[in-house]
């Protein structure tokens, strides 16, 4: 089987790229490193990829028209660099309909909570106020919902005693860097099927 093009879209420090990228380089996931798109030119996982020698492209959405024309520009950098998979590692941009359908099942989101609890940004905070026990981390494919497409992989992380919301956060995000580079490893394998709501583990 050839291997997988894995591409990536980042807003900010990028540590979820990281945890992905260096299995890839590893070759723990037996895929190829494509390229990395961010909205934000200071984000530290520009910097990260060119490291890498990945093709690292900051696409600033007020040079474009509008939204439309802003996924455009990184649909075409994706189809350019063979992209299989996308992971969105921190990109805090909700995906248009016509992004999803042009990657359909086949772009991976990290969220810092248990869906469907605590959709949206600051997931860890919104937990730790509501006042739960556990909370944790989830991946899932992206569909048009925000946070809403089938789940591929959750880890539960209990709330302690003297928590705040950064050190649950820290340890979520812990978590995060173990079933995102799984859930990437499972999909360039060829082990994940979407049936409807449910990602079957094959
Ligand atoms: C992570 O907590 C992720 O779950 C959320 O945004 C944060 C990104 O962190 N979607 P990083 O850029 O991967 O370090």
């Amino acid at each position: 089987m050839k291997k997988k093009v894995v591409s990536f879209l980042a807003s900010g420090r990028g540590s979820n790229f990281t945890a992905v990228a260096e299995k890839i380089r590893a070759g723990d996931i037996d895929a190829t490193l494509g390229i990395l798109v961010s909205d934000r030119e200071e984000a530290r996982a520009l910097e990260t990829a060119r490291q890498y020698g990945m093709g690292a492209h900051f696409v600033d959405p007020r040079a474009y028209g509008g939204k439309g024309e802003f996924e455009k520009a990184i649909i075409a950098l994706m189809k350019k660099a063979k992209t299989d998979l996308i992971v969105a590692a921190g990109y805090m941009r909700i995906l248009s309909p016509v992004f999803v359908k042009a990657f359909a099942n086949r772009i991976i989101n990290i969220h810092p909570a248990l869906l469907p609890s605590f959709p949206g940004v600051d997931g860890q905070r919104q937990a730790f106020e509501y006042g739960v026990k556990i909370s944790g981390c989830t991946t899932h494919f992206i569909d048009e919902g925000t946070d809403t497409g089938p789940i591929i992989l959750q880890a539960p992380v209990a709330v302690e005693k003297d928590d705040t919301a950064e050190s649950l956060a820290a340890r979520i995000l812990k978590e995060e860097h173990r079933i995102l580079p799984e859930s990437v490893r499972l999909f360039c394998q060829g082990s994940l099927k979407v049936k409807g709501r449910k990602v079957i583990i094959i």
